[in-house]
């Protein structure tokens, strides 16, 4: 593929099924596809039916064969455990191979389902990728994510096998997942016949005798062992992932095989701009979307070296830590969460432990996730000297909706917009009743209908949610519920979550999920959670509750335990730390709680008293409260 942006928008435009069907041809098939598009299956039409694939076999094999065997498929980099190792295509493969013998041995074959519930080891990678070579289905879990939150996803999954490790490291503390399995296990329905355990030198576990196998005894057992690719469909599912919807229960987006592939090696060149060969880092965890497509699969599709580094941007061990990976592995491209510079920044605001490491071969970094603020970026550009493109997309998309193609040539920077629609998106801004809104209008940001090869084609066993959640508001059109709006050159500007969705240091958290948390506590009568702003996560939850009267411990008390309640039921992750008993939550006549409001006023935005409250005090009381703690503004 060549030409710029325009003249690539344009042919895609013109030819979509053309267009697409070129893409697929960059992807080894068992029966290449025919047909590009066939929209009469699925909920929108389903890309290359009759295609037959496996994306392990494109991921690992096909590079072997290609020569490329003794270049780094991984290299695991652990400032948190002093571990570096650099793994060659023709290993992961050696080991992929033994590790889906052993899957077979304990009853996964295609379509079944394994939950990997691991930390940033490269043992993780394995697992998907020999879950893919079997056409099993992998559902990764977020380490941060506490047992409940793991046993939801297991109950929804009717996941036959979980594999694991005997802890996951945080600064300054080992996170034990075996107790956290357990419980999970305990609390699910749905019981898993066994679970995979990797023991890790930090802390090792106890296995239960019969159910729970050892990692390494089975790789050990299974070394050079063949296991054939599944020959799948490319509308099989190769995984599901959770991400949080507007209630407690999270919804499982499906990702396809044939689309999923064609759509990320695509933007791995034309977005990224990078070579096969080439080091590509995606400073994020397997547990999100970002790490599935850019840790995961686009590298390996594309045959570069892909980094698995288990660490943070700063205190592991300070804020040059990035940069040391940069230049000792040669990383040229570099994609993380903008928090993570903002958490860099605050350590370092000069940026002057970049000048220690040689940054000669790195050529961009890209930022997504949440909302780049254009001092953050202007900064990174400043200490980075390469351009620092930020680009939009969604767990649901799986690859980017609106960016700035590096590949195709990089077009004028307008700081806060993620500038252009790739191909494939028909991005459109309507009111809510449909209509197009006026350019520079803000909207609801929505896609025309079919979207690309590498979204969503569905939820996992919930085919009517995602026809309620996504398709029925906009009929002809998938809602992103983000809020934006388009300028003048057609660069997109993306605002606002339209629905209860926060973004806390990148990762995608629902409010609603929380106040289901928060008001299972035996004192609380009710709740009201908001995301306010924050300087380095971007967004932290607040928590308000109304707490029966009488209750026998102080509200200090009370608060203390809704906070540990939300960090026990969902996870550390979610950066639950403030809770305030109020009187009253400020309503509607109506009875609808007022979370916009109460967000501006913690914002520190002008607000002013809704007209349709039912009481103003309320609002007023809130309102000093929190100016108490430190929080918002008064009323003008
Ligand atoms: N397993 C267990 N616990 C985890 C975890 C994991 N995989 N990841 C995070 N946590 C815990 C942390 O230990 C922390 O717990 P604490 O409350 O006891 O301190 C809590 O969850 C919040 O973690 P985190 O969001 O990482 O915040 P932080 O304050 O520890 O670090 C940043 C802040 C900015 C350094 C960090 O968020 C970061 O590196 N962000 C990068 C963004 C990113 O990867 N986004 C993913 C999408 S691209
Ligand atoms: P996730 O599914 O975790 O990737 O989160 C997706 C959401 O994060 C989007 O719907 C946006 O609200 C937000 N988001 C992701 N990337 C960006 C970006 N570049 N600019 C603004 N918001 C973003």
């Amino acid at each position: 593929m060549t030409g710029n942006y325009a003249e690539v928008y344009k042919s895609w435009r013109e030819d979509s099924p053309g267009f697409w069907m070129e893409q697929a041809a960059a992807i080894d098939w068992f029966i290449k596809p025919e047909t590009a598009f066939d929209p009469d299956l699925g909920a929108y039409g389903r890309w290359y039916p009759d295609g037959v694939t496996n994306t392990c076999y494109n991921c690992l094999d096909r590079h072997v064969a290609a020569g490329r065997g003794d270049q780094a498929a991984l290299i695991y980099d652990s400032p948190l455990t002093g571990a570096k190792r650099r793994i060659s295509y023709s290993a992961m493969l050696a080991e992929v191979e033994a590790f889906a013998g052993a899957l077979s041995d304990r009853g996964i074959g295609k379509g079944d389902r394994v939950i990997i519930y691991m930390p940033m080891v490269p043992e993780a990678i394995v697992a998907m990728l020999a879950c893919a070579r079997l056409g099993a289905v992998h559902s990764v879990v977020f380490g941060g994510f506490a047992a409940h939150e793991l046993a939801t996803r297991i109950d929804d999954s009717q996941a036959k096998l979980i594999v694991t490790a005997s802890c996951g490291i945080e600064p300054g503390r080992i996170v034990a997942y075996k107790p956290l399995l357990d419980a999970a296990i305990e609390q699910a329905r749905h019981k898993p016949d066994s679970t995979i355990v990797l023991q890790r030198d930090n802390h090792r576990c106890e296995l239960i005798e019969g159910r729970d196998f050892d990692y390494a005894t089975l790789i050990a057992a299974n070394a050079g062992r063949k296991t054939e690719c599944a020959q799948v469909l490319s509308t099989d599912p190769l995984y599901v992932l959770y991400t949080s919807g507007t209630t407690g229960k999270p919804k499982g987006v499906v990702r396809d095989n044939g689309g999923h592939m064609a759509a990320l090696y695509w933007s791995m060149h034309a977005i990224y701009g990078v070579k096969p060969g080439e080091v590509f880092w995606a400073a994020s965890d397997i547990g999100w979307v970002v790490g599935h497509s850019y840790i995961v699969y686009a590298p390996l599709l594309h045959g570069n070296t892909t980094i698995v580094f288990e660490g943070k941007p700063v205190g592991t061990p300070d804020a040059g830590t990035f940069w040391r990976v940069i230049a000792e592995h040669k990383v040229a491209v570099l994609f993380t969460a903008p928090t993570a510079f903002r958490a860099i920044r605050k350590d370092d605001p000069q940026g002057s432990r970049v000048k220690s490491y040689d940054m000669s071969g790195f050529r961009a970094l890209f930022l997504a996730g949440e909302r780049a603020d254009p001092d953050t970026i202007q900064w990174a550009e400043r200490i980075l000297d390469v351009p620092v493109i930020d680009h939009w997309w969604q767990t649901e998309t799986g690859w980017t909706i609106a960016g700035n193609p590096m590949g195709l040539g990089l077009l004028p920077v307008k700081y806060g917009s993620p500038a252009v629609p790739m191909p494939g998106y028909d991005v459109r801004v309507i009111d809510d009743e449909g209509h197009p809104v006026a350019t520079g209008s803000l909207g609801n940001v929505v896609l025309q209908l079919p979207l690309p090869p590498g979204c969503l084609s569905t939820l996992w066993n919930a085919e009517s949610r995602f026809h309620e959640a996504y398709l029925a508001e906009f009929p002809g059109y998938y809602k992103t519920a983000d809020a934006g709006y388009v300028d003048d050159d057609g660069y997109l500007f993306i605002m606002a979550r339209t629905d209860d969705i926060i973004n806390v240091a990148g990762h995608r958290l629902s409010t609603g999920g929380m106040e289901e948390a928060v008001s299972g506590h035996p004192d609380v009568v009710e709740c009201a959670v908001i995301g306010i702003a924050d300087t380095m996560k971007g967004q932290i939850p607040v928590g308000f509750i109304v707490i029966s009267s009488g209750p026998d411990r102080s509200e200090a008390e009370v608060e203390k335990e809704v906070i540990q309640r939300v960090r026990d039921q969902i996870g550390p992750v979610a950066a639950f730390k403030t809770v305030m008993v109020v009187k009253r939550l400020p309503k509607t006549r109506s009875g609808k709680i007022l979370r916009a409001t109460m967000q501006k006023i913690a914002d520190g935005e002008d607000w002013t008293m809704p007209a349709t409250i039912d009481d103003p005090a309320v609002l007023d009381e809130i309102s000093d409260l929190l100016t108490k703690r430190g929080i918002g503004k008064k009323r003008d």
